[in-house]
């Protein structure tokens, strides 16, 4: 039976403040926090067993959020990585774990638009020791980029090239039959920036002679590393996978609700309330009145928003925003405040750090 790892440390620098009590991948994004998105495309492609790979922000938030696994269709086991020395320490934490088992790595804070079910099929069909997903971007030079041959064969791979050899990035995706990973792993040294490098594990695999293949991801990928992304990936996931309208939740008279919009059950929209979907309303929110949840917006369980009009933005559990004017394109952490004690006029774009309180002044913020 194939396995699961998902590797769920790191320490999420580039998302500070939102990452200071706890991991990235526990953000929630379209009503989910990033690692479910990552946990049910494993389920939906047949895995059952899964290892959740833990890092040092508050490991302890990630086994009481899944617990055994049960209620997602799934059996995880914890292993503590602790401090990240790279992507192939991770995976070789696993190495007991898998066994003789193939085995799939998904990174903890990865989208991918379709899921990962045909890959997982075509890897297990054929007798490749390994299996990459790549996709075209824009700008390699923040991944690990694929290198070809002139006849267009892999021969391997760079980690943050500044000069890309081609537009190919590798996806957050890698599966793996043992035992040769192990052995390429053990034989790695750290890498100028003091990791365990997946990518020269890959090209040990590579120059050994072994079946590496690929496949080229169709749809988006996305890789949620900074606050920009986070957006984007709530954005995409409201608009491909919620298809339609459920609302669960209690809508008072008078409060308008329209388009593809989910309201949990235990969530409120008070009388003279506006929500224009794509929207997610999570459990326990309430969305008070006089106030506008507009499109690509996500709130999070326990979130209380009291007149203020907030679009294209993730709101985190257990946040107040009260006349806070208008928010856009904003990520707002959990258990944290924004308010202002007087009319504020303009949009604000904000990034808020977890429990942070953020006091609005009129013409402070543009
Ligand atoms: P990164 O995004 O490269 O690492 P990071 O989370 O430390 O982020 P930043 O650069 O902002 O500090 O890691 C990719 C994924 O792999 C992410 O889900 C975290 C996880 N990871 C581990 O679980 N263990 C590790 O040793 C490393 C390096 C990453």
């Amino acid at each position: 039976m194939v396995k699961g790892v998902v590797l769920h440390g790191g320490l999420g620098t580039r998302l500070r403040p939102l990452t200071h009590t706890g991991p990235k991948q526990l953000i929630r994004v379209a009503g989910k926090p990033v690692s479910q998105w990552v946990l049910e495309d494993l389920r939906d492609a047949g895995v059952r067993e899964v290892a959740v790979i833990l890092g040092t922000l508050s490991p302890l938030r990630v086994v009481e959020y899944y617990g055994d696994g049960g209620w997602l269709g799934l059996d995880i086991t914890y292993i503590y990585q602790g401090y990240p020395y790279g992507l192939a320490h991770a995976v070789y934490l696993a190495k007991d774990y898998v066994g003789d088992e193939p085995f799939v790595v998904y990174l903890g804070d990865n989208i991918l638009a379709g899921g990962i079910r045909r890959y997982v099929e075509r890897f297990l069909e054929s007798d490749a020791d390994a299996m990459v997903l790549l996709a075209e971007v824009e700008d390699p030079r923040r991944f690990g980029v694929a290198r070809f041959d002139e006849s267009g064969r892999l021969v391997g791979f760079v980690e943050k090239p500044r000069v890309p050899p081609s537009r190919y990035a590798l996806v957050g995706v890698y599966m793996f039959r043992p035992p040769h990973i192990f052995r390429a792993i053990e034989g790695l040294r750290p890498s100028w920036r003091g990791e365990l490098e997946i990518t020269d594990a890959l090209q040990r695999l590579i120059d050994w002679g072994l079946r590496v293949e690929y496949a080229v991801v169709r749809g988006w990928w996305k890789d949620t590393g900074t606050p920009r992304d986070i957006l984007d990936a709530n954005r995409l996931l409201l608009d491909e996978r919620l298809r339609e309208r459920r609302v669960l939740g209690r809508v008072e008279p008078g409060a308008v609700v329209e388009g593809r919009v989910v309201v949990e059950e235990g969530a409120v929209v008070e009388a003279g309330a506006v929500v224009r979907g794509p929207a997610y309303i999570c459990s326990g929110a309430v969305i008070g009145s006089g106030s506008y949840v507009g499109p690509y917006t996500s709130i999070g369980r326990g979130s209380r928003l009291e007149r203020v009009e907030i679009e294209n933005s993730v709101v985190m559990d257990d946040v107040v925003l009260r006349d806070a004017g208008r928010i856009v394109d904003s990520l707002v952490g959990a258990g944290a405040a924004v308010e202002a004690s007087e009319a504020v006029p303009r949009g604000h774009r904000l990034v808020v750090g977890e429990r942070a309180v953020v006091a609005l002044e009129r013409g402070g913020a543009r």
